[in-house]
């Protein structure tokens, strides 16, 4: 039985969103084929994942210098409590599914928050004197993506969630991209259906 992290990088649901309507298509065939996995979603926007802010690095300094996580104070505690909680769920995983629209050329600021909070030395990496080793097993991932335009892995988001997520060991299985829908109007339909078979076509090999 594998533990599958579903990260939603998404405020809408699969009805107004064709990210998160490409993820349930996913969804569905992956837990049919799997029907003992255990599925849980870490919904972003929902959950109003934190930033990284100067209060919660002027936090880690303290906790460095022995003051107890108690004694931080209460909203910093529960920022910081997000953090810790996101990085182990990340941990225990054993496959991870991201999805996100492209906003901007690049991914959604919560999950730019998410990558902060699973990136943490000690953890998920640590430093040597011939560079940096990833600390995690090659845990399986696969990235959905809509955007408007057409890009084909070539845009920065596509780019960066893969490089980030295997600084810390784990390794790409599939990107879906769900693209041109803003760009080719009249086709969006289709592309929207073949993103879905695509879709299913990955989760049954997953
Ligand atoms: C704030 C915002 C920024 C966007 N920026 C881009 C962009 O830089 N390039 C692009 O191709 N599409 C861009 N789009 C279009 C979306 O990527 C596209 O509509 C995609 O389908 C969004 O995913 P969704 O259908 O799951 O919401 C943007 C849309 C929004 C709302």
């Amino acid at each position: 039985m594998s533990k599958v992290l579903v990260i939603k990088a998404h405020p809408f649901n699969g009805d107004k969103s064709r990210t998160i309507k490409t993820l349930d298509t996913f969804l569905e065939t992956y837990q049919a084929k799997n029907p003992d996995d255990e599925i849980e979603s870490l919904d972003l926007f929902a959950t109003n994942f934190p930033e990284l802010d100067g209060s919660m690095m002027a936090a880690w300094g303290q906790l460095a210098n022995g003051t107890a996580f108690t004694d931080l104070p209460a909203d910093v505690q529960k920022v910081m409590g997000q953090f810790n909680d996101a990085l182990a769920q990340f941990k225990a995983a054993d496959k991870l599914v991201i999805a996100n629209p492209m906003w901007n050329l690049s991914i959604p600021a919560q999950l730019k928050s998410w990558i902060d909070a699973i990136t943490v030395v000690g953890e998920t990496f640590r430093y040597t004197a011939t560079g940096h080793v990833a600390l995690l097993p090659e845990k399986p991932f696969v990235h959905i993506q809509a955007a408007g335009g057409k890009y084909e892995g070539q845009d920065l988001g596509t780019q960066y969630v893969q490089a980030a997520l295997e600084y810390l060991g784990a390794k790409r299985f599939a990107k879906i991209g769900v693209e041109g829908m803003d760009h080719f109007p009249d086709q969006a339909d289709q592309i929207v259906a073949a993103a879905q078979e695509e879709a299913k076509t990955v989760a049954s090999k997953f």
